[in-house]
This record gives C-alpha cells, sequence and structure tokens, in this order.
C-alpha cells in the first residue's frame, strides 16, 4: 500500500482539514475577540467538490482517517453533505469531526444517521460559569444534553478535549470532577496543554501551566499507561479497570512530541500545513479544480513532505505561522 512518507520515516494516515475559518465561539486561548473576517483574504472555502478531489487523492495517498476541524466545522450549511461525500466517494475509511457541541442537541440525531466514525468536543470545564467564561457562551448544558442523545443513538468514539489553564481548570477539584464523568461514561477525556500562538502571547504568560500537574493526578490515582499503538497520535492515554471511560495527556512541549506526529493539515483555503506551527506550507487548490488533475495533486502532495521538519521546535519561542488556532482546527 502507498504511504505518505517523510524523510524522518514518519508515515501519515491522518489528515486534518479545515473547512471553515468561521467560529462562534470566543475561546479566550484562540478567538478572544471572535472571529474576524480576514478582509485582505478573498479567497472561499474550498466547496464540497474541491474536498471531493482532496479527499479521493489523499486516499490514494494511503490516507484513512480525515478529521474535519474549523474553525467550527458544523457552521457549514453543507456540512452533512461533506460528511457524506467523504462517506460515499473517496475511500476514505474513517471521518471524524472536532466540534465546539454548540449545536449537538439540535444535530445528535443526523450526527449519529451521518456515518460519521468519531466526534472529538471541546469542553474545558463542566461548571457552567467557568465554561462560559472560558468560550463567550453559555451552552454547557446544550453541549451535554447533546452527549446524553449520541449516548443514548449509541453512537460510539465519543471524545472531549479540555485546554488545561491555570486558576481556571487545573485544580483537584476539576479533576475529580472529569474523574466522575469518565468514571460513569464510556467517553476519553483529554487535556491538552496550552500552547503559544502568535496573538496569545500574554494569555499563554497567565494561563499556560504544565500537563504535568494532570499526569501527576493520573499516576496518584490508579490510572495505568496504555502504550502506544502503531497509529498513535500525540495523546497518551491511561485506563483504569473501574472506569469506563480513558484519560488522555497532549502534552506538545514534551520530549520527543514530534515523534510520533502523523498527521498533516490542511487550511479550508486549501493550503497544505506540514505542521502546525511550521511555517512551511503551499497551497494545493490549483490542482483541485478538474479530476483529470488527480495524479498531479498526488505528486505534489508526496513531493512537499520532503520538506517537513523533524520537530516544531517550540521550546525554541518559535511559533510559525500561526496566529491562533482557528484556522488550523487545533
Ligand atoms: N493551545 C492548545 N489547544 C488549543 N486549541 C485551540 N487553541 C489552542 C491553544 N492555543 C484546541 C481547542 C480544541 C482544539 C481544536 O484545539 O480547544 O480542543
Ligand atoms: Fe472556536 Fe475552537 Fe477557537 Fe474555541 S478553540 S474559538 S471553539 S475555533
Amino acid at each position: 500500500m502507498k504511504m505518505l512518507r517523510d524523510s524522518f520515516g514518519r508515515t501519515f494516515p491522518y489528515i486534518r482539514l479545515s473547512i471553515t475559518d468561521v467560529c462562534n465561539f470566543k475561546c479566550g486561548y484562540c478567538l478572544p475577540n471572535g472571529y474576524q473576517k480576514d478582509k485582505s483574504d478573498n479567497r472561499k472555502f474550498l466547496s464540497s467538490k474541491e474536498i471531493e478531489r482532496l479527499a479521493k487523492g489523499l486516499s490514494e495517498l494511503g490516507v484513512c482517517k480525515i478529521r474535519l476541524t474549523g474553525g467550527e466545522p458544523t457552521v457549514r450549511k453543507d456540512f452533512f453533505d461533506i460528511v457524506k461525500i467523504l462517506k460515499n466517494k473517496t475511500g476514505i475509511k474513517k471521518t471524524v469531526i472536532t466540534t465546539n457541541g454548540y449545536r449537538l442537541d439540535k444535530i445528535a440525531n443526523q450526527i449519529a444517521e451521518s456515518g460519521l466514525d468519531g466526534i472529538n468536543i471541546s469542553i474545558d470545564s463542566l461548571n457552567r460559569e467557568t465554561f462560559k467564561n472560558v468560550t463567550g457562551h453559555d451552552r454547557l448544558p446544550e453541549i451535554l444534553k447533546g452527549i446524553e442523545k449520541l449516548q443514548q443513538l449509541n453512537f460510539k468514539n465519543i471524545k472531549i478535549n479540555a485546554v488545561l489553564l491555570k486558576g481556571i481548570n487545573d485544580n483537584e477539584k476539576d479533576f475529580n470532577e472529569w474523574s466522575k464523568f469518565v468514571k460513569n461514561n464510556e467517553i476519553d477525556f483529554r487535556y491538552i496543554e496550552l500552547m503559544q500562538t502568535g496573538d496569545g502571547l500574554d494569555y499563554f504568560k497567565k494561563y499556560h501551566v504544565p500537563a504535568k500537574v494532570f499526569t501527576n493526578h493520573i499516576n496518584k490515582n490508579g490510572w495505568i499507561f496504555q502504550t502506544l499503538g502503531r497509529d498513535a497520535g500525540p495523546s497518551k492515554n491511561y485506563i483504569n479497570p473501574s472506569f469506563k471511560g480513558k484519560f488522555g495527556v497532549i502534552a506538545p512541549y514534551s520530549k520527543d512530541f514530534c515523534k510520533s506526529c502523523n498527521r498533516l493539515r490542511i487550511t479550508a483555503r486549501g493550503d497544505l500545513r506540514l505542521c502546525l506551527f511550521g511555517n512551511t506550507g503551499i497551497s494545493i487548490r490549483h490542482l483541485l479544480q478538474r479530476d483529470d488533475q488527480l495524479e498531479e495533486l498526488k505528486d505534489l502532495i508526496s513531493k512537499q513532505l520532503n520538506f517537513k521538519k523533524e520537530s516544531h521546535y517550540l521550546e525554541l519561542g518559535e511559533t510559525g505561522l500561526m496566529n491562533n488556532l482557528s484556522t488550523t482546527g487545533g
């Protein structure tokens, strides 16, 4: 089987594809002032036809999983059409999404029916007030209701991500609340260590806390490190026999974090990004215009991989191109 491979021997079975920059939330670490249209960039977001051609090419390059991200992917009117296309017309085996869940109670049925293979929901706190303060929206009850609906519909592979924030969700009380949740729900919960972005330097200084505060908690409470599978991503996962769900930690500043990198990113306007942080990336959109460009598209993507660097060099304070994560969906 053909596989995308870089010069460090890493393979890339997994693509994160942003389908819109638009987001209706105002997360403090991402879009504190809400989504602002970039007036210097008039390009439209990829159309469903362009996405179809892209996914076909990727599938022929050995990509088996695509994660739709945003901004907030479900704000797109044709969101479920895109899912249908990925599922039925492209050869991609797994289609999953990352969402802030703002419409989850309303679209849980459609999600379950769409054939999506998994969903990651961002919830920074189970405390309604805190959730509201971080995201700018008092939507926690609706999101939790949406999750319950998905569970009733027997939807599998639900994950929750929270960004770990000093003084906001990083104390024992927060960890215990998540414990209770994970005990009773077959849902994986992961903390992501806050990453420094171009826009968010002050925020980072104020709220960054090493993921260790959570791993310490895990280690004290009988969680067992789950050894990494071959396709494992950057999340280190822990299991506990008396819990239905799992815990996970994503620590982008940890040594060797990039060694397990198995993903590439494509922005909503069709730029290939080799790394979340790298300033290496080119537009591949001109090769998404006709069906007969497929071979050329595959060739360009394969060749680009030679430019992927070994590490993100974040520890050197580099933030690359990235002002915030709304264009690459994290
Ligand atoms: N650091 C860490 N995680 C972030 N996310 C967005 N911005 C940051 C940041 N600066 C997360 C969101 C979501 C995912 C898409 O990326 O909370 O879970
Ligand atoms: Fe929107 Fe996600 Fe950014 Fe929050 S982190 S503002 S939900 S894109």
